[in-house]
């Protein structure tokens, strides 16, 4: 069986070709990174315009990579949520009309649950429920219960902004470019944290914050506490209290939940500090997937409309986007 996923979310139009919700055969991404780079951050409008242009090109680029045409595709996969609902109608209405004019089924794909499904893609055994998945991304900061294909519950999420929208406000407070984790990642590289940041105390376990570590950096950086520390160690500090607090609480909510593995997902699973503070602290096997099926693409949406479609799925051709929708 083949599955074509489409994505169109945020800032990546991308497509890709999976068989049997495993095996890769083509992942196109096209970023839109540079131009909203300029802005300082994604702006909607021109994140569906740039979706419009690019969506037929990926798509053939996709199909052409996995050596198949349209006619080989047995099932179109797309996300339809959550996301900005501008740049989720270009995925969308391409995929219904891939849906309609071959007469295959439809899947609507939440795009958390794909960035989970990126850890199908891997080699070697697949992921033994309970599995703690801890999706990290610029929309999102979620600690899922993931109980079987399509059961997830969700344990805790951030009250504020997400971990890479923190990365992303933080980079710019210390005027580093967009997207501000890797520009942080490389900063803080070698350099010792200035001093122990704030951890956010919640009244739920598994909550996150960090829009008080965000103001204590802006703090730091005016010197209005005394005269501020150098970018590196500021980077350095504030990308431990982060990796910190999303250990610490994936691994409780591991152990509290009995899971067997965690798996580690989004675009700030790119981030090495994160990575390898998880896989040391854990005490149960942590799967983090390469950094290209980590960030937003088409090849986790193909993997997990493969699973729905198998569990007997479809959406209907008239099925809208869901640009709030949430996990568990
Ligand atoms: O999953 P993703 O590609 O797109 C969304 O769905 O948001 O995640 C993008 C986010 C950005 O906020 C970016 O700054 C962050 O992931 N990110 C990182 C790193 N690489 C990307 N954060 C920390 N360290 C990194 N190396
Ligand atoms: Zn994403």
């Amino acid at each position: 069986m083949l599955v074509l996923g489409i994505e169109t979310s945020c800032d990546e139009t991308a497509a890709a070709v999976v068989r049997d919700g495993r095996r890769l055969l083509s992942s196109v991404v096209s970023s839109q990174v540079e131009l909203h780079a300029l802005y300082g951050g994604v702006v909607p409008e021109l994140a569906s315009r740039q979706h419009v242009e690019a969506i037929v090109p990926v798509l053939d680029e996709a199909l052409a990579r996995a050596g198949c045409s349209l006619r080989d595709i047995d099932a179109v996969a797309v996300t339809t949520g959550p996301g900005l609902a501008g740049a989720l109608l270009v995925g969308a209405n391409a995929a219904k009309a891939i849906a309609y004019a071959r007469d295959i089924p439809l899947l609507a794909v939440n795009h958390l649950e794909g960035h989970i499904y990126a850890a199908w893609l891997e080699e070697g055994p697949q992921p033994r429920f309970p599995v703690l998945c801890l999706i990290v991304s610029g929309g999102h900061t979620d600690l899922v219960l993931m109980t079987g294909h399509g059961r997830y519950r969700r344990l805790g999420e951030t009250a504020d902004d997400a971990a890479g929208e923190a990365f992303d406000k933080v980079a710019r407070l210390l005027g580093l470019g967009f997207p501000g984790g890797p520009a942080i990642e490389r900063l803080a590289a070698g350099a010792a944290p200035s001093a122990r940041l704030p951890r956010a105390r919640l009244a739920r376990p598994y909550d996150f914050s960090f829009s008080g570590l965000k103001t204590k950096v802006l703090r730091l950086v005016r010197g209005e506490e005394g005269p501020p520390p150098a970018a590196p160690e500021l980077a350095a500090a504030f990308q431990e209290a982060v990796v910190d607090a999303l250990v610490t609480k994936a691994i409780a909510a591991a152990r509290d939940h009995a899971a067997r593995e965690i798996i580690l997902v989004g675009g700030v699973a790119a981030n090495g500090a994160l990575r390898a503070a998880l896989v040391e602290r854990s005490p149960v096997r942590v799967r983090i997937p390469l950094p290209a099926l980590c960030t937003d693409n088409g090849a986790m949406i193909a993997a997990c409309g493969w699973w729905r479609l198998r569990a007997g799925e479809r959406a209907p051709l008239d099925a809208d986007v869901q640009p709030g929708l949430r996990i568990g």
